[in-house]
């Protein structure tokens, strides 16, 4: 049963109106939907399956896609939206987001594989265009956490410039809207905002209620950057290598739960209501229609309250899950020294 939106493109009968999804106003002034949904399979989620949830997604009112080339499924991604742009969508009303992995930082690579994200997405732009990681090491999927490159380097800011240069480049050519970046530092931002010709519009991060990162998040606001939370339920599925016995569950903490029974929803709701009205931009997964339509839902249901709002920021555990260690590129180092915890980038 399916409902036609204004452009012919049919809703179904139990989805979310897009125009009632708040939007973050980015400072080109573009209008990005403040709820995603993420295609990393996490290695067990087929590109199929994603591919046949973006189609469902869409069909429930999502218009924000949060893509990577190193996902492995653009091309069946890219599939979908040829559907859903052939079904009455029109390209202006979805927000579609790529980024460029490690091993393609040098200019040359990064604006090939940017040509190679179109082509597989079937698309003629991105809405947005990040940096995926600010390291520039190659490890294959599925790499344990202990897999180390031969050739891994830190972060050098003059190396990262010249990839920005590249990102700037196809704004400029107009394959892409705005460019970001992801999994960074307050110490690395404050050197690209430095040399930056055009400034990061956006900036991915881990976040959710244990892992806050408020200072980062503050930074970004202050900065004009509009934070983008990638694993914001806190990653339940996520694959083993990435599992300390530290790592905490958002959604088993009795504060979630507690607002969660109170508004009959899953606990992962209550993670992504907490995310849009705090201000950043959830991008959850899932493959499973009643758990991306839950979470829409979220998105335009009733507002947490203050006292919830407080009651969750005080949850903080500052526990990242996406430690990044296959990054590391000496050794004897911890996986914090990716992260900058003393206020500088760490020396090489
Ligand atoms: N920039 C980066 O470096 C980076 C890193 C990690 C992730 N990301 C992006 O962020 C996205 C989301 O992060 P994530 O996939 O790590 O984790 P997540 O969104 O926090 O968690 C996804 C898991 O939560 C379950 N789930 C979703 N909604 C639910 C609901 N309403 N009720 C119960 N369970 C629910 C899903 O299972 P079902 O499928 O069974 O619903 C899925 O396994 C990724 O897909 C990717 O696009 C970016």
């Amino acid at each position: 049963m399916t409902n036609p939106t204004q452009t012919g493109f049919s809703l179904a009968e139990d989805g979310v109106n897009p125009s009632e999804v708040p939007q973050r106003t980015l400072y080109t002034g573009a209008k990005m939907p403040a709820i995603g949904l993420g295609t990393f399979g996490s290695d067990h989620a087929s590109a199929g399956l994603i591919a046949e949830a973006v189609l469902g997604a869409a069909s429930v009112g999502y218009r924000h896609f949060d893509c990577a080339s190193v996902y492995g499924n653009e091309a069946e991604i890219g599939q979908s939206f040829q559907t859903l742009l052939a079904n009455g969508l029109h390209r202006e009303e979805i927000w579609v987001t790529s980024k460029v992995w490690n091993n393609n930082h040098a200019p040359k690579d990064l604006v090939a594989s940017c040509e190679q994200s179109l082509k597989d997405l079937r698309l003629d732009y991105l809405d947005s265009y990040l940096v995926h990681w600010p390291f520039p090491n190659y490890h294959p999927p599925k790499a344990d956490v202990t897999s180390r490159s031969h050739d891994a380097k830190p972060y050098i800011h003059e190396k990262y410039m010249e990839t920005w240069g590249a990102m700037e480049s196809l704004v400029e050519r107009g394959l892409v809207r705005h460019i970001g970046t992801s999994n960074m530092t307050i110490p690395k931002l404050k050197l690209v905002l430095r040399d930056a010709h055009i400034k990061p519009a956006v900036n991915e991060m881990e976040m959710h209620p244990h892992f806050q990162q408020p200072e980062l998040f503050n930074y970004l606001i202050e900065n004009g950057i509009s934070p983008i939370g990638f694993s914001p339920i806190g990653s339940p599925n996520r694959p083993e290598r990435d599992k300390t016995p530290e790592d905490t569950v958002p959604t088993a903490d009795p504060v979630i739960v507690r607002i969660a029974e109170r508004l009959n929803v899953h606990p992962a709701v209550v993670c992504i209501k907490w995310a849009i009205q705090h201000g950043q931009t959830p991008i959850p997964f899932s493959t499973n229609r009643r758990n991306y339509l839950a979470n829409l839902r979220g998105a335009v249901s009733e507002p947490l309250t203050g006292q919830d709002m407080s009651d969750i920021a005080a949850l903080d555990k500052n526990n990242r899950f996406i430690k990044g260690q296959v990054f590391l590129w000496k050794d004897n180092q911890d996986w914090e020294d990716l992260w900058d915890v003393n206020g500088e980038i760490t020396p090489a």
